[in-house]
Order: C-alpha cells, then structure tokens, then sequence
C-alpha cells in the first residue's frame, strides 16, 4: 500500500470528519423540505428505512474500499480491477463530487447572507433575496473559497480540526430550538404531520425521494467516503463507526424537522414549497423568540460551518482523485477544481429568479437550473452510483474479501453483523436501488 499517506489522529477524528461530511445542508435544508413535499411523516419513516438498509451497508462498503486500497475512488476501484470499464464509476463520483459542490455553494452562499440579514434585522424576503444576482454571486464565491482554503491545508490540520468542536454546538443550539417550536401555537398540527404517517402518500416517487436523500445525506455513492476511508487506520472498527456516523446525521436531520414542521404550521406556512422552506420558516422563529437576534445568527453560522465540513468532503474526492492518480500538486488540483465548480455553479446561482430562463427551465419534472442539477447529481447520479458500488463491492471484490479487511479493527464477535452486511451488499441494496431507478424512468 501507498507509504506516507495521510491518516486521521485518531478513531475520533475520523468519525468527527465523516459525520462532518454527513451533517450538512442535507439534513437541515434538504430533508425537511423533501419530507414537507412528500406528504410528512410516511416519507420520514421511509427513509429511517432506507438508512437502514441501504446506507449503512453501502457506507460500511464504501470505508472498506477505501481503507483496503487506500485510494481515490478511481485508485480504489483500479487497485480492485485493473482493467475494464469499472473505472467509469469512480470518474462519475469524481463529477457528482464537483457538480454537487456547484450548487451546494450556491445554498451555502445563502446561509451566509441570512447571518448578516439576521444580525442586520434586514426583512427582504427570501425570493428577492436569492433573485439579486449581486447576493448570489458574492456569497456563492465566499463560500466557495472558505471550501477551496480548508482543502488547501490538507487532511488532517483542515478537515479534522473543524469538525472537533462545531458538531456539538449545533446539535445543542437545534435542541433548544426544538423545545423553542414544540411551545409555539398550532405546534401539534406540525408534529401530526411530521410524525403520523399516512400511507396513502406513499408511491414510487416518495421512495425514490427517500432513498435518493438517504444517499445525499450520508454523502454516499459518488467516493466520499471511500477517500475518507482511505485515511483510516486498520485498528478503526467500521461496523460500528458507521453505524454511529448513519445514526448522528439521522438524528440531525430528525430535529431539524422537529424544528421546522411545529413553526411551519405556526406560521400558517406551506409544507411543499420546495428549497426555500427553512429560509423562510427559520427567520420567522428568530424574529419571535426572544433573543432571536443572536440566536438566529448562531444557528446561520453554525450552518454555515456545517456545510462547510460537507463541501469539503465534496471537493476532496475530485483532489484526491487528481493527486493520486494526475500526479498534480494538492494546491494545483484544489485550485483547478473549484474553478470548475465555480463556472459550473453560475447558472445554479442566476436560476433563483435572476434570468428567467434559468429559473423557469423545466426537465425530469424539477423546475429551475438547481433544482435540476440536484435531481440529477444529488439524488440520480448517487442513487446509481450506489447501486453500481453495491454490485462492484459485493459481487466484483467480493463480500467475503471485503469482509477480511472488515475483520481488522473488529475485536468482539459480530458474526452476526457481518453476515448480516454481506446479505445485505450482496441482494437488498442492489436490488432495491435498481428497482427505484427503474421506477424513474416509468418502466414499471
Ligand atoms: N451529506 C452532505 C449533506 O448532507 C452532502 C454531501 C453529499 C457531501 C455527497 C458529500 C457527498 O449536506
């Protein structure tokens, strides 16, 4: 294996830097207005099922091939299969990695407006905010470059160090947030239905939707977490890494919503309004609250930082990927990749209202650049990246080859666990996942 690379300090680290990746816009922006378009609490329990069926196996795959090879995903699947056209998967994470981070950037921008619209009691509703080319851009590229210095640094001293302290302090701050909307008038009717399903709601797309969220928000499918894995140490237990990775992004993403459904309906909101949901519930709150001032620019920058631990996780793939196997420098290929993501996210930015052809372009069923781009990259092109990963891992390895290199770190006997996995890379995932894509393209 690859001398010198870089590993996380310790188990801790990692975990802190890989659920860094986890918690991000995904929980706090995109599963509350996924669930609040999916008719509410059926959605909710579809995807703790597809959490755990599916993205915890291909997580638990995805550390294993990266900490067995050591690799970029195209480096990991190489050291697999020399030859032959596997490779392709590892160059579709390497572009998800970057056309995500395109528009990921352009929400995170967002964040860091609502910081200064919050600190400044600056009341501009949200649509005139985000249809002001000068806020989008300027944030946009702010955002982009905090991303592009953290890489920059490296490892270790960038991405672990970060995500020590923040993590908790936003789990903290959403926690009194919660107990702050669970006292607000009308607070029950978001709970029902946040919480009480009806499954009459449920049909294809409401699964697709779950799943392809499972998969954003572990931030699986596109080589992630095969680069984070790739800087583990052989005595890290995976099982049990990932499971507590999976079960801290849920459980984010939990609250969130938790946060979000009692204030809607306080508000006398619309649950299905789509991307701009928690910019507009979440000023509300603050400007009621007492305290809401700080509170509120609190929470903005603690989002902000929680993007940020994602976004970087989103450009490492490609910068790993054109280090190890380009040959170029970190710095050359941490610059060179963000330019693209730069130009690649213009359009995500203008499509808010800006240029009416941008905002009003409709495909798949999704209207507006980004919310384009999102379906395709953040829920499609994951979505199939983990179906193809499921089959590459547990059939082309091989389950039972992953599973020696699972066994390194693994002290207590998880026969059982492990059996269980190996079933469940093997049949479920790729079987499930196939039957959701397929149900994309209507062929059922
Ligand atoms: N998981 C991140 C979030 O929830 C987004 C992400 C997706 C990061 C894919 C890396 C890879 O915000």
């Amino acid at each position: 294996m690859i001398q010198n690379r870089s590993q996380w300090g310790t188990r801790f680290g990692f975990i802190l830097a890989a659920t860094g990746s986890a918690i991000g816009l995904g929980n706090i922006w995109r599963f509350p207005y996924t669930t609040g378009e999916n008719g509410g609490a059926a959605f909710v329990l579809i995807y703790i099922l597809c959490v755990i069926l599916i993205g915890i196996p291909v997580l638990i795959a995805e550390l294993t091939l990266g900490r067995y090879t050591q690799r970029n995903p195209v480096g990991a699947i190489k050291a697999i299969t020399p030859r032959g056209l596997w490779k392709i998967l590892g160059y579709l994470g390497v572009i998800a990695g970057i056309a995500i981070l395109s528009y990921y950037s352009v929400v995170a921008g967002w964040t860091i407006g609502y910081i200064f619209k919050t600190a400044f009691h600056e009341t501009t509703n949200f649509g005139a905010f985000v249809a002001n080319p000068i806020n989008e851009i300027f944030y946009f590229i702010i955002f982009l470059s905090l991303t592009m210095f953290v890489v920059l640094g490296g490892v270790k001293s960038g991405i672990e160090r970060w995500s020590k302290i923040l993590m908790p302090l936003l789990f903290i701050i959403l926690f009194g947030l919660i107990i702050y909307a669970l006292t607000l008038p009308k607070a029950s009717e978001g709970i029902k239905f946040y919480l009480q399903p009806d499954f009459s709601k449920i049909n294809g797309r409401t699964i697709l939707a779950a799943l392809g969220q499972a998969f954003f928000s572990l931030s699986l499918g596109m080589g992630a977490m095969i680069t984070y894995g790739s800087y583990i140490s052989r005595n890290t237990n995976l099982i049990s890494s990932a499971t507590i990775v999976a079960f801290s992004d849920t459980l984010i993403a939990i609250m969130a919503g938790l946060v979000i459904f009692p204030a809607l309906f306080a508000a006398g909101m619309e649950p299905a309004q789509g991307p701009s949901l928690v910019f507009n519930v979440l000023p509300t709150i603050f400007s009621q609250m007492p305290g809401g001032t700080i509170v509120g620019m609190f929470f903005f920058i603690l989002l902000a930082i929680a993007a940020l631990t994602s976004s970087i996780s989103l450009l490492e793939v490609g910068v790993a990927w054109a280090v190890d196997e380009l040959k170029f420098s970190r710095k050359n290929a941490t610059i060179f990749l963000t330019l693209i993501a730069l130009i690649l996210g213009i359009p995500s930015a203008l499509s808010q209202g800006y240029s009416k052809f941008l905002s009003e372009m409709n495909l798949f069923n999704k209207t507006g650049f980004l919310d384009i781009m999102d379906f395709l990259f953040g829920s499609f092109a994951l979505t199939f990246g983990g179906f193809l990963l499921s089959i590459f891992i547990g059939w082309k390895w091989g389950a039972k080859n992953a599973l020696d290199e699972i066994n390194y770190g693994i002290y207590k006997n998880y026969e059982f666990l492990k059996s269980g996995w190996s079933f469940l890379i093997r049949f479920i995932c790729p079987i499930v996942i196939f039957l959701v894509l397929l149900n994309i393209f209507k062929i059922f």
